[in-house]
């Protein structure tokens, strides 16, 4: 019984039940979505955080929020090849599916956008630009015909959207996957819409590095408005798990709580993870402490199997010695030169191909030049917890002693 009600969500990008301690975030973005609706631009709105802090769930909750006061919105995950006319066709075609209908005369106009998106999102990825779309015979024929591009096409799409009196959301998920060339078209339209009474709202989400992506497509992308997400304080974490099983008539004993804290760090993915299978474990109406301790050595492992040891189990001798030079500066970035010191080393130059190893491995990724932070949230605790076996194997090492 227990089983089959469990509330939390362990699944990536999946919606928690409670979406605890990003009201700053929901905020703007509910700000924005409401200047968008009113036919001012809003700034552009991009979450960035480490793996697992919660960006998709937050990037699908806001697309849901404004779908829900008129918004259309078209949500993509990025990779290298992402068409995003075929996220388009997929998009409006739930959009038109969707319980609440659209005028006619809405439906018939995306109907007719998502009929011309194959034979774009078909050639579009090499071919910018080259695509003819055919009219077939009434007032937007000759829009239509001009459409030849992705940007053109989000362009139309969104000015038949604001002439009923809806508005256009473009979502973007894992930003520094995307083609350059997609995310340039995006950032466009939606750049040129800022300058009209017709704006569209772009939020994206992506790692860190995705601010310097979006640099490399357009510099005025520097100032948009980026949201870092953080590890969750131990209220939000209490709130992120004690209020969706209140809702079930089930309540967590205050030590139970915190111990989940203590294990996850407010960590949403681990929280979802501890909390799921001491609920799984608890009986009656309450979720108690010991269900969470007995729990807590095997979603310890199983975490650290599926998050980190894959990483890290091929590390090098070199490489585990700038792993620990790290990890005794602590969480958070640190510059090369702090991690060439922990090392002895000269310089920063002397951490070699090293370095760059790391950043192959996705072990490390650089925030900013000149700077390496761990790429995968709480990997200080996770090498605490595996401090014996890397310094044995540092100790292989030939230089960096
Ligand atoms: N604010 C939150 N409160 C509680 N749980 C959350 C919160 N945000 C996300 N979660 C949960 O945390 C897990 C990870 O969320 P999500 O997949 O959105 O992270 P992400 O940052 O997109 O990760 P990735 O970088 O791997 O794509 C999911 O199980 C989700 O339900
Ligand atoms: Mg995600």
């Amino acid at each position: 019984m227990a089983q089959r009600r469990n509330p939390y969500r362990t699944a990536p990008g999946s919606e928690p039940p409670e979406l605890s301690g990003r009201a700053g975030e929901l905020g703007a973005a509910h700000y924005a979505i409401d200047m968008t609706r009113e036919r001012a631009p809003a700034n552009p709105i991009v979450f960035t955080g480490l793996r697992g802090m919660g960006k998709t769930a937050l990037l699908r909750r806001v697309a849901r929020d404004a779908a829900a006061v008129g918004g259309i919105s078209i949500v993509g995950e990025a990779d290298a090849s992402l068409r995003f006319g075929d996220v388009m066709r997929r998009e409006l075609s739930d959009a038109l599916k969707r319980t609440e209908p659209l005028p006619a005369r809405l439906s018939t106009s995306i109907a007719r956008i998502i009929e011309k998106l194959p034979k774009l999102s078909y050639e579009m990825p090499h071919q910018a630009g080259s695509i003819g779309i055919a009219g077939r015979g009434d007032g937007e024929e000759d829009d239509l015909h001009a459409a030849n591009s992705l940007e053109d096409v989000l362009l139309l799409l969104n000015e038949q959207l604001h002439r009923h009196g809806r508005f256009l959301v473009i979502g973007l998920d894992e930003i520094q996957e995307s083609s350059r060339v997609d995310l340039l078209r995006i950032v466009r339209a939606v750049h040129k819409t800022a300058g009209t009474d017709s704006p569209i709202l772009f939020v994206g989400a992506g790692l860190p590095d995705s601010p310097a992506v979006l640099k490399g497509v357009r510099t005025y992308t520097e100032r948009w408005a980026y949201y870092r997400l953080e590890l969750l304080t131990p209220e939000a974490t209490r709130e992120a798990i004690d209020k969706p099983a209140r809702e079930l008539g089930t309540r967590w004993t205050h030590d139970a709580l915190r111990h989940v804290y203590d294990m996850s760090r407010g960590y949403p993915y681990f929280l979802q993870a501890f909390a799921s299978a001491a609920w799984l474990r608890h009986t009656g109406d309450t979720v108690r402490a010991d269900d969470v301790v007995a729990i807590a050595p095997g979603v310890q492992r199983m975490l650290d199997e599926s998050v980190y040891d894959r990483q890290f189990v091929a590390v090098s001798p070199r490489e585990a010695a700038v792993v620990l030079a790290l990890h005794t500066l602590g969480p958070g970035a640190h510059r090369l030169e702090e991690i060439a010191g922990a090392l002895n080393l000269e310089s920063s130059a002397d951490l070699g191909s090293v370095r760059s190893q790391l950043l192959k491995k996705d072990i490390i990724y650089a925030p900013a030049r000149g700077l390496a932070e761990f790429r995968l949230p709480l990997t200080v605790e996770y090498i605490d917890r595996q401090i014996d076996a890397l310094r044995k194997r540092a100790r292989l090492a030939q230089s960096f002693q």
